[in-house]
């Protein structure tokens, strides 16, 4: 008898010649059930997603130039999944940003790794994990504008509507989410939670808004 895989990334023991067996469950696993509220996305859902996206970026993208910029740190997990996918010579630079709220209101980006590599005349594709009030991916967008590309793309994983303060064009958006903080699948709260395989609500008792 085969062993039974009994929910995502824990079948330890699924022989190799069968394939991992997916069961599909939104129930939140036992060891993370006081943290968080609930499944959001699951492995599954991101894993058809990404593959998705990823075509299109690879269509869209034949001949051209291609230079990956992806926002460190969320997107880290992302970007593994994702570049694999990409069937087309390209080069990689992440950018590191990080953004601190300064009262309620304002918010201050302090850049903690600049582009290393030539964006000149390149097809840039700027990733993030969430675009949420837009103010990060504005603020970049203009900076890479500024470094002459051929053209900037903008792919997030995930997508805050109700959240926007800035208007940011966007090209490839995974998920459509509804207002609740999220982490996960490089996703944090305060540097936590970014080796969840899927996407989680974060229990709002655990989130104190800055
Ligand atoms: P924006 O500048 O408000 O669009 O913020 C984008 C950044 O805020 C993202 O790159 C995340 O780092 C962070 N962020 C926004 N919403 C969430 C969330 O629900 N969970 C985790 N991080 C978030
Ligand atoms: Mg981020």
């Amino acid at each position: 008898m085969t062993t039974r895989a009994t929910s995502e990334g824990t079948a330890s023991r699924a022989p190799v010649e069968a394939g991992r067996r997916i069961v599909r469950r939104n129930v939140v696993p036992a060891q993370w059930r006081s943290e968080l509220k609930s499944v959001l996305i699951t492995e599954a859902q991101i894993r058809r997603r990404v593959a998705e996206l990823a075509r299109a970026i690879t269509r869209d993208h034949v001949g051209a130039d291609l230079l990956v910029v992806p926002v460190l740190t969320g997107t880290i997990v992302f970007m593994a999944d994702l570049l694999r996918h990409l069937h087309l010579p390209l080069r990689l630079d992440f950018v590191g940003v990080s953004s601190y709220r300064e009262g309620t209101e304002s918010r201050q980006l302090t850049f903690t790794k600049e582009l290393r590599l030539e964006v000149a005349g390149s097809d840039v594709l700027l990733v993030d994990d969430i675009l949420d009030t837009g103010n990060t991916l504005a603020e970049l967008q203009a900076r890479l504008g500024r470094l002459k590309p051929r053209r900037v793309r903008t792919c997030v994983l995930l997508n805050k509507p109700d959240r926007r303060e800035r208007d940011v064009p966007v090209d490839y958006v995974g998920f459509d989410i509804p207002n609740e903080f999220v982490v996960g699948y490089g996703l944090d709260y305060a540097e936590r939670y970014r080796n969840l395989p899927f996407v989680g609500v974060l229990h709002p008792d655990r989130y104190a808004p800055a």
